[in-house]
C-alpha cells in the first residue's frame, strides 16, 4: 500500500462518516405516504434504522479495507464497486433516520476504524478467504435485515421498503463474492462474526 492509497482511503473514511451520502437510485418507498405512528413506534423505527445505518458504515469500511489489500486487481475492482453501491444504503438509512426524528450512532467513527482494520486484515490472508468473509458478512446482514422486518412497526411502510431493497442488494453482493471464488468459512469463524455483530447491534440500539 502506498502513500497515495493511504490518503485516498483516509479521505474516503472522512466522507463516509461526515458527509451526506449520495444515491443514484430513488430512495425505496419515497413515494409512499407517511403513516400515523405513536412516539414509541417512531423511536423503535429510528433505533432500528440507526443500527442499519451503522451496519452500512461497517460495510463501507470492510469493503474499502478488503479492496486495499486484495491481491487480484479484478477482485479489488469489484470490491471497490460494491463499496460505492453500499453508499446508497447509507444514504437511504440516513434519510429515514432524519425523517423519523432520530439520530445516527455516536460510535460510527469507532465502528468504521474497527471494520477497516478487519477488512484489511482479512484481505491480507488471501483473496479466497477475503471473498468468503464478504459472502458470509452479506448473508448475515440479510438475515439481520429479515429480522428487522419482523420488528419494525407494520405501519412504517417507508422504513420497510428501504430494508426490503437493501436485503435484495445484500443477496446480490453475497452471490458476487461467491462467483468471484469466495471460500466457505469455517464454522467457528461464522459464529465469531455472529457474536461480534450481536454485541455491536446491541450497543448501537442505544448509542
Ligand atoms: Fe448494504
Ligand atoms: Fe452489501
Amino acid at each position: 500500500m502506498n502513500l497515495d492509497s493511504l490518503i485516498t482511503g483516509f479521505d474516503r473514511g472522512l466522507r463516509t462518516l461526515f458527509a451526506p451520502a449520495a444515491t443514484l437510485r430513488p430512495i425505496p418507498g419515497e413515494e409512499m405516504h407517511e403513516n400515523q405512528m405513536s412516539a414509541e413506534e417512531k423511536r423503535l423505527s429510528a433505533s432500528l434504522m440507526r443500527i442499519n445505518h451503522s451496519g452500512e458504515i461497517c460495510a463501507q469500511a470492510l469493503y474499502q479495507g478488503q479492496a486495499m489489500t486484495a491481491k487480484n486487481p479484478e477482485i479489488a475492482g469489484s470490491l471497490e464497486k460494491a463499496s460505492w453501491e453500499e453508499t446508497e444504503h447509507l444514504a437511504w438509512t440516513e434519510t429515514r433516520i432524519r425523517e423519523l426524528g432520530g439520530r445516527k450512532s455516536l460510535l460510527n467513527p469507532f465502528w468504521y476504524v474497527g471494520s477497516l482494520a478487519i477488512g484489511a486484515g482479512v484481505g491480507y490472508i488471501g483473496d479466497r478467504w477475503n471473498l468468503g468473509f464478504l459472502a458470509e458478512t452479506e448473508r448475515q446482514v440479510e438475515r439481520h435485515l429479515a429480522s428487522h422486518l419482523t420488528r419494525l412497526p407494520l405501519q412504517d411502510e417507508k422504513s420497510r421498503a428501504i430494508v426490503e431493497q437493501m436485503k435484495i442488494d445484500e443477496v446480490q453482493h453475497a452471490t458476487m463474492a461467491v462467483s468471484l471464488g469466495g471460500a466457505e468459512l469455517p464454522f467457528p469463524a461464522k459464529i465469531a462474526m455472529k457474536l461480534t455483530s450481536r454485541v455491536m447491534t446491541g450497543i448501537t440500539f442505544r448509542i
